[in-house]
């Protein structure tokens, strides 16, 4: 028997155990059962944290659009594998069958092919959540080229950074979005991003809100006409286990943005597996991830695990609150959601605005609920629980990362109890370590510290796309033999685990991670600007919201300086997007330092939580008199 599916809280410390024991037996018996190769593996496993070097499954050959489309249609052809709902409730839903799947992202595997993309090539896919988005992300994979996803809300200047990072040849976008009552012009942006961007060849239309744009002749091409002629059959390249399927890229604490390399076979397992369990998914299930496949929650559950599993997922297009509060529980009526995912900075939002949204529609189909993405706080927690789950659906609040491709630690719904703001147990296959100051393990129960992760799980990134030393670094350097993740976390006194939060310099708001460095270089680039610091602070609904101390060049009179403000948050949007703009700025006289010339963001932190009691011994500063007058005019 396999243990593909854990039902009960005994059978999941049994396979838990078996998973530490023998690892890879554990994971050969899921990977035969459950997929389909064109040739199995060697070996596998084999690892070395300290170059780090970890393989999955050497010597097999697949491809994952087999797995997540072929292999279903005889016995799934006509069922939906995406269902898209689009931005307006007026438009009708589209329901997208594997057979119809097949064929749209084998065309457009044909129209890839046809623009000279090969096997290896990067794609860049800068798309709004409209079917298109999936479909690339999946006719990329099909032909081998690894695509780089970049979410639609990024700046241009983002996007070309990110473009250029890892070559993309091609880009994939639209002639715009809608998200709410608004519309995007995402082919200005692109046009913009493109400036910088030498080596992209081409860039390929998808046509949604049907506005006049430029197109450039040679190098803009609409996506339909060229689908309209593609075969609708396309061989799939035949990929090795360890062959890259996707960058995307993450924030880092410093310097620019980390393309973290996933490969293919250990990422369709684990994201396969893990979709399976911790939403408890069954044949006849609507299952709703509400994140952007621009983030790694869309690509590992929205498109990978659940369609690997034959799944219906949902797609939607547009926001929570249009056209008004109640859009969420609307879909989830109308298509009968059985496991709804979200974050936590959605839910508080929803919360907000008071049940009554919520009393008109029937939810009595959701069976599961999850949360992803930050802590989430118990009062949300609460209100999630009684309100969309009617205390009757388990809440998973799962813990993972962009790195580490698949859920790491989570409750497995109906088998494990849960405890609100506690990711609880770790998977099946994860051996998560909690270490001191000074590089010890700290074990036993009710203790807290950094976390990491002791062993290798099939879907963990692989590398930092062109940069293989900054991955050891980052990731490998902190704790001998050991992944460190950036969070904190502890571990109560039956083991579950609870994440208290980024020790790094990464912030995260609504969900997002926005480093720091690259807000502050925005800011710098302002020519009154001498410095800035960004720390986060508590906030209602983001979770952590931006708080700027900014020191200028001439400071005088500019304490008030609005426009200042304004020009500084509107840089901010060009160089990274809105979703990295400041709530508060503070004009400061000095930053506190220490006398090795480091800003001390502690004290920073603490003044813009409002927490001056505690400062701790502040004399040591180089520059101790700045602490007062920022208290002072604190915002
Ligand atoms: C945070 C998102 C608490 C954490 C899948 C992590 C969480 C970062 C949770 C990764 C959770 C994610 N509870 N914190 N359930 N899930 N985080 O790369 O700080 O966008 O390191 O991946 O989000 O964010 P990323």
């Amino acid at each position: 028997m396999s243990n593909y599916h854990i039902k009960h809280l005994e059978e999941y410390y049994q396979v838990y155990r078996k998973s530490i024991r023998e690892p890879e037996n554990f994971w050969e018996e899921v990977a035969e059962e459950h997929f389909m190769w064109r040739k199995k593996w060697d070996k596998v496993l084999s690892w070395d944290f300290s170059k780090p070097e970890v393989k999955w499954f050497e010597g097999a050959e697949l491809n994952i659009t087999e797995n997540c489309i072929d292999r279903h249609l005889t016995t799934r052809g006509n069922k939906t594998a995406i269902l898209f709902e689009p931005n307006s409730p007026d438009e009708p839903a589209e329901h997208i069958t594997y057979n119809d799947l097949y064929k749209r992202v084998n065309k457009f595997a044909n129209v890839l092919k046809a623009q000279g993309i090969k096997k290896g090539d990067r794609v860049c896919i800068y798309l709004p959540m409209i079917p298109e988005l999936a479909i690339s992300v999946l006719a990329c994979a099909r032909i081998g080229a690894i695509h780089s996803v970049v979410f639609a809300g990024f700046s241009s200047s983002a996007l070309a950074t990110r473009i250029n990072d890892s070559d993309c040849k091609m880009v994939i976008t639209s002639d715009g979005s809608y998200r709410g009552a608004k519309s995007i012009d995402l082919k200005g942006i692109v046009d913009d991003a493109l400036e910088d961007c030498p080596g992209v060849n081409s860039v390929l239309v998808a046509k949604r809100i049907n506005s006049d744009i430029a197109m450039k002749e040679g190098r803009d091409f609409w996506l339909q006409p060229l689908l309209d002629e593609a075969s609708g059959e396309c061989q799939a390249e035949i990929m090795k286990a360890e062959d890259p399927l996707f960058i995307l890229y993450t924030s880092g604490s410093t310097g620019k943005p980390k393309g973290m390399v996933h490969t293919t076979a250990g990422y369709m397992v684990y994201t396969a597996y893990t979709f399976k369990n911790v939403f408890q998914y069954r044949e006849e299930d609507i299952y709703w991830c509400t994140a952007d496949v621009g983030w790694i929650t869309g690509h590992s559950y929205i498109v990978y695990g659940p369609l690997a599993n034959g799944a219906t997922s949902v797609m939607f297009e547009g926001v929570p609150s249009y056209p008004d509060f109640g859009r969420f529980w609307e879909i989830v009526e109308k298509h009968k959601v059985t496991q709804f995912y979200t974050a936590p900075t959605a839910i508080r939002a929803l919360a907000k605005e008071g049940v009554g949204y919520l009393d008109k529609f029937d939810l009595s189909s959701v069976k599961v609920l999850g949360t992803v993405g930050e802590p989430i706080n118990e009062e949300a927690w609460h209100w999630y629980d009684d309100n969309v789950g009617k205390k009757k659906a388990p809440i998973v609040d799962t813990w993972w990362q962009t790195e580490t491709g698949g859920i790491m630690i989570t409750p497995i719904p109906f088998v494990t109890p849960t405890k609100p703001t506690y990711a609880t147990l770790p998977f099946i296959g994860i051996q998560p370590a909690l270490m001191d100051e000074n590089g010890q393990e700290i074990k036993g129960n009710q203790v807290d510290g950094r976390l990491c992760i002791k062993f290798p799980w099939p879907s963990m990134a692989r590398t930092i796309w062109g940069n293989h030393q900054r991955y050891k670094d980052t990731y490998f350097s902190a704790y001998d033999n050991k992944y460190f993740t950036g969070d904190g976390a502890l571990r109560d006194e039956v083991g579950y685990y609870r994440i208290t939060g980024r020790v790094d310099d990464v912030i995260i708001v609504s969900g997002h991670n926005l480093g720091t460095a690259p807000i502050e270089d925005a800011i710098n680039e302002h020519p009154a600007v001498s410095e800035s610091a960004i720390v986060g602070f508590p906030h209602d609904i983001k979770g952590n919201a931006l708080y700027g101390y900014v020191t200028l060049k001439e400071f005088g009179e500019t304490r008030d300086h609005n426009n200042l403000r304004k020009e500084i948050n509107q840089l901010i949007t060009e160089q990274i997007g809105p979703i990295a703009k400041l709530d508060k700025i503070q004009f400061t006289a000095g930053l506190p330092k220490t006398r090795s010339g480091k800003i001390m963001r502690r004290i920073l932190r603490k003044i813009a939580s409002k927490d001056i009691s505690n400062l701790g011994d502040t004399s040591t500063l180089l520059n101790p008199e700045v602490v007062q007058d920022i208290i002072d005019h604190a915002k």
